[in-house]
């Protein structure tokens, strides 16, 4: 088992990105056993289908970096890297290109929700982002992808690339990798309209818990987040058509690892009132001291700069012996 998933590295990390991601991740990686390794990178590379400068975009691996190890993965554990610093994805991505056909990456959904109206101006790395992701899993034989369900098209085209590649030139180079979608995998939705997902890009920060929010400002937008004038319900499927109660719910019941069936029991018959100050408390418990590990480690540039300078070590290790043979099947080294 070969677990490897990859994450943007976009500022301002968020209570959706932890919960719907990183914990999953955190997860997996305390499930491995003996010599399996999980693989986890910042996705930099992917990050130059938007615009953006060179100090944002140093400081957004860093951060990202930062919170990653906050969250509790372990570098000494799991392979922790930026793509950028690991030439191989840049080059079987090249080599891939071949093989992706131009049919399959018409069909990616997210490429059109990106792209919106004006397609033609969208850059072509927006466009062949899928195949650098295919790269991403093809090079380390990973078997297992966390992803959200919105990567799940995305994991598709990788296997189709790999078994095309394996097809065509008659080799059985790459593994086929299995998307790893977590049944409970939280959806968070935002705090003020529990019909929007949580989200970096929503203008209004009383709609996001961030990871770098103070003690106090988890307990401000807790108490301020949107909610209906009805008692909870006893059970959760009285939550049916109250996306705000539901969404609630759902983070307390996410966050302290219960059912949202026994958030109900539990607070059932009682108001937003008495809800809300324990919700608060739960929120700056779980998220308080991932707060402060980040705040702690997030300007220490040198020491993240050296746990990816590490990781990009194994990682280009890891990856070597399949670039080597892809390069090898096509006949363009051997
Ligand atoms: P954002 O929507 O804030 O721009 P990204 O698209 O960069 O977030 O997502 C990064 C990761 O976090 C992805 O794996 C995505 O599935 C997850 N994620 C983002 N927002 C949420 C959310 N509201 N609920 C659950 N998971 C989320
Ligand atoms: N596209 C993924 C996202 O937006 C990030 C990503 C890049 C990734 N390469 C990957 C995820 C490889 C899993 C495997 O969330």
């Amino acid at each position: 088992m070969r677990v490897l998933s990859g994450i943007q590295p976009t500022g301002n990390l968020h209570l959706g990105n932890y919960l719907g991601a990183i914990r999953n991740w955190v997860r997996m990686q305390d499930d491995m056993s003996g010599d399996s390794r999980c693989f986890f990178f910042l996705a930099d590379l992917h990050s130059i289908s938007v615009h953006e400068g060179r100090e944002q975009r140093l400081a957004n691996v860093r951060d990202m970096t930062a919170a990653l190890i906050a969250c509790g993965i372990d570098p000494d554990r799991s392979v922790l890297f930026n793509q950028a610093r690991v030439p191989a994805h840049a080059e079987l991505c090249w080599l891939l290109n071949g093989t992706a056909r131009i049919g399959w990456l018409n069909r990616m959904t997210q490429f059109k929700d990106k792209a919106g109206k004006n397609r033609e101006s969208a850059s072509v790395g927006l466009y062949v982002y899928p195949v650098l992701q295919a790269a991403d899993v093809l090079l380390y034989q990973a078997t297992h992808v966390p992803v959200g369900e919105d990567q799940k098209q995305h994991l598709e085209l990788t296997r189709d690339v790999a078994l095309k590649f394996n097809t065509d030139f008659g080799v059985d180079l790459f593994t086929l990798p299995e998307p790893y979608i977590p049944k409970e995998s939280a959806r968070i939705m935002s705090l003020r309209d529990g019909s929007a997902k949580m989200s970096k890009s929503d203008p209004s920060d009383m709609s996001r818990i961030n990871l770098s929010d103070d003690d106090d400002m988890l307990a401000q937008k807790i108490r301020k987040a949107k909610t209906d004038p009805e008692p909870l319900p006893g059970e959760a499927a009285g939550l049916e058509g109250r996306p705000e109660a539901q969404n609630l719910i759902g983070i307390y019941a996410t966050l302290a690892d219960m059912t949202p069936d026994a958030v109900c029991a539990q607070f059932g018959g009682q108001g937003f009132g008495a809800f809300k100050p324990a919700m608060a408390d739960l929120v700056v418990a779980k998220i308080g001291p991932i707060r402060d590990r980040y705040v702690a480690l997030r300007d220490d540039h040198a020491a993240l700069d050296a746990i990816l300078e590490k990781g990009a070590a194994k990682a280009a290790e890891a990856a070597a012996p399949t670039l080597r043979g892809a390069y090898d099947a096509m006949g363009l080294m051997r």
